[in-house]
């Protein structure tokens, strides 16, 4: 029995894409690839054009020559089919075009024009793959030219999708906020975090709220703590420059944990609508009860990873990576302990922790259920009986495993936990579309309970900005530097010690 919440694909308009960016990386890594898929997939409208739009003297014929060569690379299906990628990339066109100089923007909205259909040029999806202190004189001149307004006629639409960093502080974001709100209405800014995209993070909402045994147990009666982690392998490579200014916390925490916990915690909303999903959001991420400076030190880990050895092979620390200063104090491994304050949660522990160079990549959220009364078995075992556990594995092993105690056969009497293990793959087959497919559907399709809204985007950079105000002049500690390839400073296993937690490992996928 499957109960269908849709019927299949949705039908969407006739419209253009203009991507903002055209020759980077974020377009031939991840949204043309997207793209790809959703034309073979037939899910894309009919007709549709893109348009990239950059300063690099390009053709279009080069432009799909280069998309080509990257899609070799990064598409996740291969190899490339070639009679899907020719008829894809006979709607690319590429304009060249400096983003501040109106006049390129006169010869976009002719080539929009040029297409010949009038639903082409009324119906624009701008992707603004730039930096964020582009987005406001993108929307100011697609303005001015008549490409981007506030109330179209209908049933002509215009939207534009933007990328994090959304600000790198709440003033900042406000600012941006208020650079593209004078140009566009709220409902025609689609703010991207790809976690959202995610099959397993979209997930979180159906299972909780379409399975009663346990929304029963959500809630501070039954819960004894939560776990979010998401770790990466990885140090930060060729992304030095980027993290200099970004750093763990504002980089994973501000946007992915914190969405994560939100619909990990957040009350059933009124209708499955994109407002009514946000505003519970919202709601959520204001009951997180703040950590003012002074308490930082009490509430949060940072850290750093320093030189070490992983199976023989040397990694560099963080400090003699490429563009990163050797004096550098940004923390590249974060851990947290948040409380909120309403009634469901009242005095149960979040902890999130998110790392570069952690021993893998992984991102799961454990809940922790209340021991047993001290009887009985509890009695007995002591600290060896393990308490029941839900983990949600978002990537990858994608799936649902709850952890209870079970009789060990045989004659003698011994309790040892398994594990009842739900797998995506094995249940539903391999189907792992990339985030950026569902979120380019989602976005022309106009439906933005997947986007994150202004007040969810201020709300996070609020909790993220007191805990910065905590570290501000304070270099890191001979204690904060972690060996890449551990799990993190030692002080990270104190937050939750002095709980009687412990952290639990994400494990190698079996
Ligand atoms: N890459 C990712 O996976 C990723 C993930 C999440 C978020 N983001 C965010 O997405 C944005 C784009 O990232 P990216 O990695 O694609 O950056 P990138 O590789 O540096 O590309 C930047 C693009 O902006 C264009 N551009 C810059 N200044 C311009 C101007 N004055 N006029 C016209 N075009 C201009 C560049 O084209 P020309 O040089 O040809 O003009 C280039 O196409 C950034 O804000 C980034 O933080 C990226």
């Amino acid at each position: 029995m499957i109960c269908r919440l849709s019927d299949g694909p949705r039908a969407l308009t006739p419209c253009s894409i203009v991507i903002f960016g055209a020759s980077g990386d974020l377009t031939a890594r991840k949204l043309i690839p997207a793209l790809y898929h959703l034309h073979g997939e037939q899910l894309l409208p009919e007709p549709l054009r893109v348009i990239g739009f950059a300063r690099r003297e390009k053709t279009d014929e080069s432009w799909r020559r280069e998309l080509r060569e990257a899609l070799e690379q990064f598409s996740r299906t291969r190899p490339v089919d070639a009679g899907q990628w020719g008829t894809f990339a006979s709607n690319l066109h590429y304009c060249r075009g400096d983003l501040t100089e109106a006049a390129a923007y006169q010869r976009l909205a002719r080539q929009l024009e040029g297409f010949g259909e009038a639903a082409l040029g009324r119906n624009i999806l701008f992707y603004l793959a730039v930096s964020p202190s582009q987005f406001g004189a993108v929307v100011e001149h697609l303005q001015r030219v008549g490409l981007l307004e506030r109330d179209p006629p209908m049933p002509a639409w215009q939207r534009v999708v933007v990328e994090k960093p959304f600000g790198h502080d709440l003033t900042s974001a406000r600012r941006l906020n208020a650079e593209l709100t004078r140009f566009a209405h709220e409902q025609q800014i689609f703010r991207i975090d790809h976690y959202l995209g995610k099959e397993t993070v979209q997930n979180i909402l159906m299972f909780r709220f379409s399975n009663a045994i346990f929304e029963q147990l959500w809630s501070r009666q039954a819960v004894d703590h939560v776990q979010i982690t998401v770790s990466e392998r990885p140090g930060v490579g060729g992304r030095g420059g980027y993290y200099e200014e970004a750093g763990a916390l504002r980089d994973m925490v501000q946007n992915h944990l914190l969405q994560v916990l939100a619909l990990v915690t957040m009350e059933p909303p009124v209708t499955l609508e994109s407002e009514s999903i946000r505003d519970e959001k919202v709601k959520l991420l204001k009951s997180i009860r703040p950590i003012p400076p002074e308490a930082v030190g009490r509430h949060v880990v940072r850290g750093q990873y320093a030189p070490s050895q992983v199976e023989g092979q040397p990694l560099p620390g963080y400090r003699q990576e490429a563009k990163v200063a050797p004096d550098s104090d940004v923390e590249t491994y974060v851990a947290l302990r948040l409380f909120i304050d309403n009634w469901r949660w009242s005095g149960v522990p979040f902890y999130l922790r998110t790392g570069k160079h952690l021993p893998l990549s992984a991102s799961e959220v454990r809940v922790q259920f209340r021991p047993t009364p001290h009887v009985l078995f509890a009695a007995r075992c002591g600290e060896t009986l393990d308490a029941n556990a839900l983990t949600l594995r978002l990537q990858p092993n994608e799936g649902i495993s709850l952890r209870f105690n079970g009789k060990v056969p045989g004659t003698s009497v011994a309790v040892r936990p398994v594990r009842m293990h739900f797998s995506y793959d094995s249940e539903f087959g391999a189907y792992t579309p990339e985030a950026y497919e569902r979120l380019l559907l989602e976005a022309l399709a106009g439906d933005a309970t997947l986007f994150i809204r202004r007040d969810e985007v201020e709300a996070a950079w609020s909790i993220v900005d007191s805990i910065r105000a905590g570290w501000a002049g304070q270099a890191l500690t001979e204690a904060e530097f972690y060996p890449a390839g551990s799990w993190g400073p030692a002080g990270a296993d104190r937050l939750l010690a002095a709980g009687g937690h412990q952290w639990r490992n994400p494990q190698p996928a079996s």
